[in-house]
């Protein structure tokens, strides 16, 4: 185990309070930190240790899986500081850099920044840092965890890049896409490449399209003002829905080691077909959640949320069909789609297909032939379940459906969050989870195009009512009648 220092910017925030510091405590409490680990925590406020103490106790608290144990908590608290910085200000990180540096605070030289900030603060951070020399990894490395949003389209993600290049190499820098840390995620990669059976099958000779689908019953909630300047295609498919259909494509990497997996991944992303302006409506669709019933309870509209501007048509669904035009799976539509206020929260992989070329049972009660399916489950649980005919029981030649089926259910002490798993590999210093740059920049090259024609068509969106699938124009963009959206595993 590496000693390190972990500096957490915006420390008071959301994903800090909520994700960062109780994925700090698990990993504590599963012995992954080394003793010599200390965490400072960024804040614009005043507060005295005591009272950071207590507030890391309240965040913590309710999150501990089996409930927090005091003699863990007490450890884990020994380890966290408070340290009052105006991010602007030199002298903030001259007085950092001389506690840093004082040997009387047994502070270890590597050290990870984690930028749990907005994005345009990214630079002011990394001009200071640099400015006193926090940057050079002269006596222990420097790594940089930056948190989506990467920009928002191609040109300004290009631009934060620059930013971020300014004054940290990209060897040093660890951009978080979540889902690529959730162990259901990691799977695929595993199902994929530690069994024989499925590799003959991958590919576009006999499988007819993928459909990668990410639900949600929850609605924008109070983050209607961030949420508006981004929507659907931004917020999800962009980033993790890609990622997880880059996963499924990629060929093997030639090794685990980090850059042969993301350069796999390049490969696919670069292997898409681009979508042009004209293509946007056959290949996109876009809608808004409109009041509604999510699991029994009333829920109002995208446009009554706090904060949403009125007349808004930003997505809370989007829906993508990708071609990735490589020899293993060109014309083989992958359809992507995510939504809020669905009627369950789930996210999967469902993989259909080709039928069979001969219809041998076609006159018989048997009748028509039906299509096999893969079907993988990311999250509540983590499921796979593949899809055979066989005969029915009985003396007619009938046939059923049958699902050769596991559920991984995680016992507690094994159900991590996606955020343990990256931060010790931000300590450790494997990027194998992390987007590199051109995987962010290949992506939105992809996406860009429909974000550009939305943002044209901007006075009208197809409304869904709360708790249902989706708004039904969405079918416009399947090539065949048979690409039916599958919601179930
Ligand atoms: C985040 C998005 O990146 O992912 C959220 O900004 C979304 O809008 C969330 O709700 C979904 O993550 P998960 O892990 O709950 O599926």
């Amino acid at each position: 185990m590496q000693a390190c220092t972990i500096i957490i910017f915006g420390a008071t925030g959301d994903l800090s309070r909520k994700k960062l510091l109780p994925a700090l405590y698990h990993l504590d409490a599963e012995n992954r930190l080394s003793e010599e680990t200390k965490i400072i925590c960024m804040g614009r406020g005043d507060s005295t240790q005591q009272a950071w103490h207590d507030n890391v106790t309240s965040y913590v608290s309710p999150k501990a899986r089996d409930g927090v144990c005091d003699d863990l908590l007490a450890k884990f608290l020994d380890r966290v500081s408070y340290f009052k910085c105006d991010l602007t200000q030199a002298a903030s990180y001259e007085e950092l850099n001389a506690q840093l540096m004082n040997a009387d605070n047994n502070f270890s030289s590597n050290i990870v920044f984690y930028l749990s900030i907005s994005p345009s603060l990214f630079g002011v951070v990394g001009d200071q840092l640099a400015a006193v020399g926090l940057n050079k990894e002269d006596n222990g490395y420097r790594h940089l965890v930056v948190e989506k949003p990467f920009g928002y389209d191609q040109k300004s993600a290009a631009e934060l890049e620059q930013v971020l290049r300014k004054n940290f190499t990209e060897d040093q820098t660890y951009r978080i896409d979540h889902y690529l840390g959730k162990g259901t995620v990691q799977n695929i990669f595993v199902f994929r490449f530690a069994n024989l059976l499925l590799e003959p099958l991958w590919n576009r000779n006999y499988i007819d399209h993928v459909q990668i689908t990410h639900a949600e019953q929850q609605g924008v909630g109070g983050r209607a003002g961030y949420y508006d300047g981004s929507g659907a295609l931004r917020d999800m498919i962009q980033s993790h829905l890609l990622q997880v259909m880059a996963l499924v494509a990629m060929e093997p990497p030639a090794d685990l080691n980090d850059e042969s997996l993301r350069d796999e991944k390049v490969k696919v992303l670069k292997s898409i077909r681009p979508i042009t302006h004209d293509m946007v409506d056959d290949h996109a669709f876009r809608g808004q959640y409109a009041a509604g019933e999510v699991n029994g309870e009333k829920v109002k509209g995208y446009l009554e949320e706090d904060d949403a501007p009125e007349n808004s048509v930003t997505e809370t669904y989007a829906a993508m069909k990708v071609y990735i035009d490589n020899w293993r799976w060109r014309d083989v539509p992958f359809y992507l789609r995510t939504g809020k206020c669905m009627p369950e929260s789930k996210a999967m992989i469902a993989i259909r297909f080709k039928k069979p070329p001969q219809e041998l049972f076609k006159n018989t009660n048997i009748g028509n032939s039906h299509a096999n399916w893969i079907v993988m489950g990311l999250q509540p649980d983590n499921t796979l379940r593949i899809e055979l005919q066989a005969k029915e029981p009985g003396l007619e030649l009938t046939s059923h459906t049958v699902g050769l089926e596991t559920v991984e259910t995680e016992d507690t002490k094994h159900k991590l969050d996606a955020y343990e798993a990256l931060i010790l590999d931000a300590i450790q210093g494997d990027r194998s989870l992390f987007l590199r740059a051109d995987e962010v920049d290949l992506a939105w090259k992809a996406v860009d195009p429909i974000i550009e024609k939305w943002a044209q068509d901007n006075d009208h969106v197809d409304k869904y009512p709360a708790g249902t699938w989706g708004p039904e124009g969405v079918e416009k963009i399947r090539d065949s009648e048979c690409h039916v959206w599958r919601n179930n595993i």
